[in-house]
């Protein structure tokens, strides 16, 4: 029996050793199961004192046992934690990590906005026809507003759409009222020069309610919550303009961002920056695709014009350069 113990206390090492130690002393063939075996070929008082002894020698060795084997899982614990443990100090090659460009950053400022006011996100083709284009947005073949958007048109009247404006009549043509939605996305001008560039990004937006239900200072709100958003804590102020789609339409100035009032190039001594268009739907679009008795408005802004505002960028077109000594100051 004292073998048991000196090996169970001085020898085993492991858990496995410790089992096997466990079988030879329990098992069906192990030293208990001997010793009781014997039990039978005691007379009447030797076997009450043998079988003492043994149930005394058996709680001892499986309270030892125990003991031993609580204070090896810990070891095996311990050891397992040192072996897995990060060796923060090895050298290491570090990781070049890219960036969001400052143009999809700055779309994603504008969208997450917008989505937590429960609007919902459509898309559009980019390539569009005359009726999603301009058609159905109150701008009739030969309409002189035309002008104001230089297309890029494909060989069989197709057209590269000018604004995410279509889009709006898209969702209109297969949803009922009411809608609130954005639409995000790439829009093409015959333009380049220091602010436009020939492929740019626009976040539309558009709500139409009942009849009377939505109005001019409902947009007005709106976009003063969404400005703040955007630039912090500047002064909104809206100008009368022309939208073919609009009626009364607007374009929005925030206080110059740069100058404080003070005049400076950015805003060309105005104190006001310009940064979107909007105006309550006109009519003539909600006949194009066959609404009635609905009132609403919508807005309209290019994205480069937020991201160059918001990250000072001198030339629009260097965004799209892809020169990383520009795109890595955005990490
Ligand atoms: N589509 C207009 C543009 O591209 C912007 C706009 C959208 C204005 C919606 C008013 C309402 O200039």
């Amino acid at each position: 029996m004292q073998d048991f113990i000196n090996k169970i206390k001085n020898e085993v090492s492991t858990l496995d050793d410790l089992e096997k130690v466990r079988v030879e002393i329990f098992g069906k063939k192990g030293i208990l199961a001997q010793g009781f075996a014997k039990l039978k070929e005691l007379g009447e008082d030797e076997k009450k004192e043998f079988a003492a002894n043994l149930n005394k020698q058996r709680d001892e060795l499986s309270a030892l046992i125990e003991a031993k084997k609580a204070e090896l899982s810990e070891q095996e614990i311990d050891s397992k934690m040192k072996k897995e443990a990060a060796d923060i100090t090895l050298f290491n090659e570090p990781v070049a990590s890219g960036a969001l460009h400052p143009v999809m950053a700055t779309m994603d400022k504008i969208i997450e906005y917008f989505l937590a006011l429960n609007f919902s996100l459509e898309t559009g083709p980019l390539i569009e026809d005359d009726f999603h284009n301009f058609e159905a947005l109150n701008l009739p073949k030969y309409h002189p507003a035309r002008d104001m958007q230089d297309t890029f048109y494909l060989d069989d009247f197709r057209l590269l759409r000018t604004h995410t404006s279509p889009v709006q009549v898209r969702t209109m043509l297969n949803q009922k009222p009411p809608i609130r939605m954005i639409a995000p996305g790439t829009v093409f001008r015959r333009d380049m020069d220091l602010t436009h560039t020939p492929m740019f990004h626009q976040v539309e937006g558009l709500v139409v309610e009942d009849a009377e239900k939505v109005s001019f200072a409902n947009l007005k709100s709106m976009l003063e919550g969404f400005l703040k958003h955007m630039f912090g804590d500047v002064e909104v102020r809206f100008r009368p303009s022309f939208f073919p789609f609009t009626e009364p339409s607007a374009e929005v100035d925030i206080s110059c961002i740069f100058c404080h009032g003070k005049g400076c190039r950015v805003c060309k001594q105005t104190t006001w920056l310009e940064v979107l268009g909007c105006g309550v739907v006109d009519p003539n679009v909600f006949k194009a695709v066959g609404y009635k008795n609905v009132s609403g408005y919508a807005f309209g802004l290019g994205v480069e014009r937020f991201a160059m505002l918001l990250h000072r960028v001198p030339d629009l077109r260097s965004l799209f350069e892809g020169d990383l000594r520009l795109l890595e100051q955005f990490k």
